[in-house]
């Protein structure tokens, strides 16, 4: 499963907006550094935060329990799975955000934004 992320920071600081229809496109003009925008593989046994971790990237996250939102990511494209009981409001979710600590691909591709704990929207629900 492929996975092609963004840092919520690097859109921020450009001035993007998550509603952006070219928000990737912008970001590989833009020459983010590694870490900021580029691809990982997620394995079937990996959510997506695990993927990030194993691939030597510093998502964040805090309870890891699906209790925070701190792990928070921002759908663009493809399905991430979310379980029941969590932080995150169906409001929040038909709005595309899901989290990354208990999240599994649903999609074989799938675009995020992560890092979006710092959204008003979102940070509201961290603990
Ligand atoms: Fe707390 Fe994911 S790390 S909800």
């Amino acid at each position: 499963i492929r996975v092609e992320f963004l840092d919520y920071e690097a859109v921020a600081d450009r001035g993007w907006d998550l509603a952006d229809a070219d928000l990737f496109a912008k970001a590989a003009d833009a020459d983010l550094a590694p870490a900021d925008h580029g691809r990982l593989l997620v394995e079937p046994d990996e959510s997506l935060l695990e993927a990030a971790e194993n691939r030597g990237f510093s998502w964040p996250f805090s309870c890891r329990g699906g209790a925070c939102a701190n792990c928070a990511v921002y759908l663009v494209e493809g399905e991430l799975s979310q379980p029941a009981n969590h932080i995150l409001s169906e409001e929040h979710a038909e709005r595309g955000f899901r989290l990354s600590c208990n999240g599994y691909p649903l999609s074989d591709e799938l675009k995020v934004v992560f890092n979006v704990k710092h959204l008003p929207e979102l940070d509201e629900l961290r603990l």
